[in-house]
């Protein structure tokens, strides 16, 4: 089975986040996002990838083609303007002649794909999209259903106290390929929108696979931090890193002082520094060619790649991207720490 990956969005909620990179490659745990659900559709017996890119889809491009042991045969099908997500699908129909699976790129889960496929079958449905609860619908799209297991209304981000459901749209589609000709060509369409209710209204079986397990999308940069504790806490399982089992995982070339305290869980790296009396954790993802001076504190945070601190500096709860240096002595408390800005978040 082919699967498309709706990968062309903006990323603007997760800024600055997204300012270099767009949104499914920011990394979980160290690897980006899209290569562990390739991964994952890899064991799950999927055998091609269709990349639908627009935002600086080079750095999707560039990424994958020097790393193809990774995952699975990929096409790329990069979009000048965006056009949204129904015209995405669109544009890749000449690769679908058969069922096929979508997915938003913005998608952390524990979703079995074995499973909804044969739903899918089962329930000799049209589209079946993939569902599961929240407690704040109105961020999301709100699918109705009717106890055959058939959607009846589709309602995108209502206003809050307005959701007719706690079940949302949770982004993972299986699609057959006639609904491609329901899609008009070269326009801007969104699917949930423009699509899915039109295919209700036309008598579409579109089936509601109704799903229980992990599910988070990645797209603020509260979600983003939101995700890393709970694959720590063990509520998210990823495929090399069972925190469940063991609370240290180092890669390459990680050097500790002999003074400093790691205090699991914690994630490192390749070709990582710990100076003397730095206490790191718990729940620190440092990415790889880290390096501390002395004294500092870093906990409940996750640092990306290039980055070295002064010494006594305190990192907690933040984020630190990609090529920052922190100079000694810095407080960074609840902040996205990029080298152009540094934000305050809320958790
Ligand atoms: N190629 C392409 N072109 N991809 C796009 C475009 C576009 O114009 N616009 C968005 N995408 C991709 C994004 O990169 C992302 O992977 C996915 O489509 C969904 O876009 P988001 O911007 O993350 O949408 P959302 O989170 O607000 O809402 C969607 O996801 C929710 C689940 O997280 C909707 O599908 C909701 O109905 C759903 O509940
Ligand atoms: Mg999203």
């Amino acid at each position: 089975m082919k699967a498309l990956f709706l990968a062309g969005g903006m990323g603007t909620r997760l800024k600055p986040l997204t300012d270099h990179l767009p949104k499914p490659m920011v990394p979980i745990m160290g690897k980006p996002l899209l290569e562990r659900s390739i991964e994952e559709l890899k064991r799950c017996g999927a055998e091609r990838v269709i990349l639908s890119t627009g935002y600086r889809a080079n750095c999707i491009e560039e990424h994958f083609d020097g790393k193809r042991s990774s995952g699975l045969p990929i096409q790329y099908v990069c979009e000048d303007i965006p056009l949204g997500t129904g015209g995405a699908i669109k544009n890749c129909e000449e690769y679908f002649d058969d069922t096929f699976l979508i997915f938003n790129s913005d998608i952390l889960c524990n979703v079995n794909l074995k499973d909804l496929i044969r739903f899918h079958k089962h329930m000799g449905a049209d589209v079946t999209i993939a569902t599961t609860r929240v407690s704040n619908p109105s961020a999301y799209g709100v699918i109705e259903f009717n106890s055959a297991g058939y959607a009846t209304s589709f309602t995108e981000k209502p206003k809050p106290g307005e959701e007719k459901s706690d079940s949302i749209n949770a982004g993972i589609y299986v699609f057959e390929p006639k609904i491609l000709d329901l899609i008009p060509a070269r326009k801007v369409v969104s699917i949930e929108k423009d699509i899915f209710p039109v295919l209700v209204k036309k008598g579409y079986k579109i089936a509601v696979y109704r799903e229980s397990s992990y599910w988070i999308d990645i797209g603020t940069p509260e979600k983003y931090m939101q995700a890393h504790e709970d694959i720590f806490s063990g509520l998210c399982r990823v495929q090399e890193n069972d925190f469940s089992r063991y609370k240290v995982f180092g890669y390459n070339n990680v050097q500790i002082h002999s003074t400093a305290r790691v205090i699991g869980p914690v994630w490192f790296g390749q070709n990582v520094r710990i100076g003397a009396n730095v206490t790191v954790g718990p729940n620190v993802v440092t990415g790889n060619n880290f390096e501390t001076g002395r004294g500092c504190t870093i906990q409940d945070s996750v640092i990306w790649n290039d980055v070295s601190v002064g010494s006594g500096v305190n990192i907690s709860r933040s984020v630190v991207t990609s090529g920052c240096r922190i100079g000694s002595g810095i407080e960074c408390r609840s902040t996205i720490y990029s080298q152009e800005s540094k934000r305050p978040f809320v958790i």
